[in-house]
Formats: C-alpha cells, sequence, structure tokens
C-alpha cells in the first residue's frame, strides 16, 4: 500500500506532516510522489491567506477526478482548511475524512480502521530517515486575538503540551540522527501557561520552586539532551516575550541567536486595530534589550501590508521601523480578509495593486540590508550545521539562521558542524570554503 502526502502552509504543518508519515511508515504504507500511484492521500493544509486557500481548492478538485476513476483510494484532509465539517462533507463528498489540525491520532486511527487486518507489502518496519534539523510541535493554537487571524479560528485556543512528552520526542529524534530541533507553536513564549504547577529549580539557585513550566525550562531541559547540537524556537509574540526568556537564549550554549518576532506593523493605530497588544515603541525596546543580550542574533520578522484602512503614511512608518531595525529577514504579506475574522468586517479598501507596490518596496529595501548585514560575514569563519546536498555542494545554516553552501570534498559532513570561512555573501545566503580540523 503506497501513500501520496501533500503539505503547504508553515513549519507546523511541516512537523505534523513528518509525524503522519512516521506513522504512515509504522503501519507498513511506503510513500510515493505521485497521486496516481498512491492507495491513499492525505493533503495537509493551509487558509492563512486566500492564494494558500485556493492552491487546496485546486488539489482537491484535481483529486475529484481521481476519486471518480478509483473510489477504492482514501482521501484524508487534515490542517487549517478544516472547521465545520458538516458543510465540508456536503461541499467536498469525494473526500473521504476530514481531520483537524494537527490531530495525527485521528488520521492513524481512520487509517487503521480502513485496512483492518489487512496485511501490507513490506511489513518489516521501516524506519524513515530522520532530518538533521527538524520541528517539534510544543503548543497548539494561539490565545491571542489578531484581528486578521485565522489560525487561532482553526486551531482553537492554546495547549501546551506536557514538558515530558516534548523531551521523550526530542531524545527519540536525537536517538535516530536529529543534530537540531525548533520547538514549535504559533506563539513559543506563552509555552506552559496552562500547564499544572510542578517542582522547578530557581535559576542561578540550587532550591526548587512550584510553578508551571514555562519555554525557559523546556529550553534549560531540552538542552541537557545528550548529542543534541542546536535549539531554535519559533514564532515568538512581541507581547509574551520575558527577559527571564532573553537571559535563557542567551545563556544556553545549544540555543542559538536567532529570534523570529513578527512586528506586523510600524504604527500603533494600525497595531491596535489588528489586536497586537503592543506599541511600536515597546517592541523597539524588546529588540534593543535582545540585541544588548546577544549582540550578533539573527532577528526575523513578519508583516502585514495593506491593512483595511492602512494609509501611505501608516505604511511609510512600517518602512521607516525596518530601516532603523535592520532585521536579517523579514516575511513581508499583502494583507488578506479571511472569512470569520473580525478585519473581514472592515472595508478592505487598499486596492491589489497599492498593496503590491507596499508589498514590493519592502522587499526591495529588506534585499538591500538583508546583503549589507551579510557583507558583514565575509572573511568570516562561522559554524554551520550541515543538513543536506544542493547542486553539488554541501548546505547548511549558521547559528543565526543564514543559508551557508560549500564545496563538497572527501569528507562526509552531513549532520555535522562545520567550520566555513565565508568568501562570498548576497542577500538570501553564503558561499564558504571549509576549514578541515
Ligand atoms: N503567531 C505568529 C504571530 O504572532 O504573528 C504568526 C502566526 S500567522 C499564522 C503567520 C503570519 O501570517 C503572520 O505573522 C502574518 O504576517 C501572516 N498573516 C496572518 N494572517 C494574514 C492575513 N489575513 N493576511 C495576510 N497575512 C497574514
Ligand atoms: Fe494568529 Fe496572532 Fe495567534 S497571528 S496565531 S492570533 S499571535
Amino acid at each position: 500500500m503506497r501513500y501520496y502526502l501533500w503539505t503547504i502552509g508553515c513549519q507546523m504543518n511541516v512537523a505534523d506532516s513528518r509525524r503522519i508519515a512516521e506513522e504512515l511508515d509504522r503501519l507498513g504504507f511506503r510513500e510515493t510522489a505521485r497521486p496516481q500511484d498512491a492507495d491513499l492521500i492525505v493533503l495537509n493544509t493551509c487558509v492563512v491567506r486566500r492564494s494558500a486557500e485556493d492552491k487546496v481548492l485546486g488539489r482537491l478538485t484535481s483529486l475529484q477526478g481521481l476519486k471518480r476513476h478509483k473510489p477504492e483510494v482514501g482521501l484524508i484532509v487534515i490542517g487549517c482548511f478544516v472547521h465545520d465539517i458538516p458543510s465540508l462533507r456536503r461541499r467536498y463528498p469525494w473526500v473521504d475524512a476530514f481531520v483537524e489540525p494537527s490531530n495525527i491520532p485521528a488520521v492513524v486511527e481512520w487509517v487503521r480502521q480502513r485496512i483492518g487486518d489487512k496485511k501490507l507489502e513490506g511489513d518489516s518496519l521501516f524506519v524513515r530517515q530522520v532530518p538533521v534539523s527538524v520541528g517539534v510541535p510544543i503548543s497548539y493554537g494561539c490565545d491571542h486575538r489578531c484581528t486578521y487571524c485565522i489560525v487561532r479560528l482553526r486551531r482553537g485556543t492554546e495547549i501546551s503540551r506536557p514538558m515530558t512528552e516534548i523531551l521523550a520526542e526530542v531524545q527519540a529524534l536525537v536517538n535516530r540522527g536529529a543534530k537540531e530541533v525548533t520547538l514549535l507553536g504559533q506563539n513559543v513564549d506563552s509555552y506552559g501557561h496552562d500547564l499544572p504547577p510542578v517542582a522547578l529549580p530557581i535559576h542561578g539557585d540550587g532550591a526548587t520552586e512550584v510553578r508551571s513550566p514555562d519555554l525557559a525550562d523546556l529550553l534549560e531541559a531540552v538542552h541537557s539532551i545528550q548529542g543534541l547540537e542546536r535549539i531554535r524556537f519559533l514564532t515568538s509574540h512581541p507581547a509574551d516575550m520575558s527577559d527571564r526568556l532573553i537571559e535563557t537564549v542567551a545563556r544556553l550554549p545549544k540555543v542559538c541567536e536567532h529570534v523570529e518576532i513578527p512586528v506586523q506593523s510600524g504604527d500603533d493605530t494600525v497595531l491596535r486595530r489588528m489586536g497586537r497588544n503592543y506599541t511600536v515603541a515597546q517592541y523597539r525596546d524588546l529588540v534593543r534589550r535582545i540585541r544588548q543580550a546577544m549582540p550578533r542574533v539573527g532577528l526575523a520578522t513578519d508583516v502585514i501590508v495593506g491593512f483595511p484602512g492602512e494609509t501611505e503614511d501608516q505604511f511609510e512608518a512600517t518602512y521607516r521601523l525596518l530601516e532603523e531595525l535592520r532585521f536579517d529577514v523579514v516575511h513581508v504579506a499583502a494583507y488578506s480578509p479571511r472569512p470569520g475574522t473580525p478585519a473581514e468586517r472592515l472595508p478592505d479598501d487598499v486596492s491589489p495593486e497599492e498593496k503590491e507596490r507596499r508589498r514590493q518596496a519592502i522587499d526591495d529595501l529588506q534585499e538591500r540590508i538583508a546583503a549589507e548585514i551579510n557583507a558583514r560575514y565575509l572573511d568570516q569563519t562561522v559554524e554551520v550545521l550541515v543538513e543536506g546536498r544542493h547542486k553539488g555542494k554541501w548546505q547548511g545554516r549558521t547559528r543565526t539562521n543564514k543559508l551557508v553552501f560549500f564545496e563538497m570534498g572527501e569528507k562526509d559532513w552531513m549532520g555535522k558542524l562545520a567550520r566555513v570561512r565565508i568568501v562570498r555573501a548576497g542577500a538570501w545566503s553564503m558561499q564558504g570554503i571549509v576549514e578541515e580540523e
């Protein structure tokens, strides 16, 4: 039996798909690259913007034809597309099962029931290779109320995974060869607030206190896993990032100097209408504190342009803030009204052309800034964790999350930390020469 797994969207979806693939492997399935060769098709979906949802609809339509010819093929749809399942069943009757975001046990259960006791081909347990760098969900859902955001509506309120469960998963991944984990959540900074209090060490002191764990505690615990080289975490929320977290990230050697902290807008009125719970001044101060603790930190942010009512002046305030703060990476998106969100009721009054102009202006600015920041890496030696091969070169990332390529030689660098001297630096990637030890 073969399965075809299609994934779009955020790193959470990528991590969920890895776990779905592992479960299907365990049931004796094999992965195939073409839906027409599959006995089971899983679509892991995203609806954060209209463009993502359109891709999902395109997939569903093309699979309707396939299901007509081969009704015995199982078709499961999981991810943020899934809500109001009775209505989805009416609209897409050729889909066999709709599963809410990240509910992987429900996928497994459905498949088990479907195959029953059937013996699958090649039943010998196949152990999938674990990527060198792998995402691990630490919480699901989000308690913020950003007015443009459909994700919180689809994923529900925030639920943290218990620390013991996360630690067991990371340990198992490391045992199978993972070197880097990225702890994932819509808002990782509020991790643990919903977990029962336990005895935890008071930092810098031998004593313990009883309280709910937070992300700093989790980082400490993951840090002690032998064989793990690096830890990242994303996404942070500016209103929830504590000084204790910043201090912990700066202090723990395995935790990379890399913070993803969406600003969304550089104007207080727009931020308020977005429901973001911080001001530009507070955000600026947060960046100052992060940089004070980690002068070489790699900072990434997200921006939405063309939010309802965003004036030219308000857009320019965002542009100037990005010029001032000089991020390493800016993910910029044109505002897209999403069903059921509070912002959907506001007039979408910035034209598509104007949104695109604003988006392009920020992209151009960021290309210049990133090229300038990366030029500072020239002639420097950086630590690169090698994650794979690309066009005859080794490919990996610095602690600050810069993409680096270097020439292949005799040595197998896969999964190893290489010291690489940077000889060329562009806005999106760098080339280097490995310094053999
Ligand atoms: N939790 C994170 C945060 O604090 O922003 C990110 C979650 S959100 C699902 C990922 C990114 O998608 C956001 O940072 C935002 O820039 C973008 N996004 C979300 N809704 C959007 C919309 N309606 N239109 C355009 N971009 C959107
Ligand atoms: Fe969405 Fe805002 Fe949460 S962007 S996922 S409601 S932090």
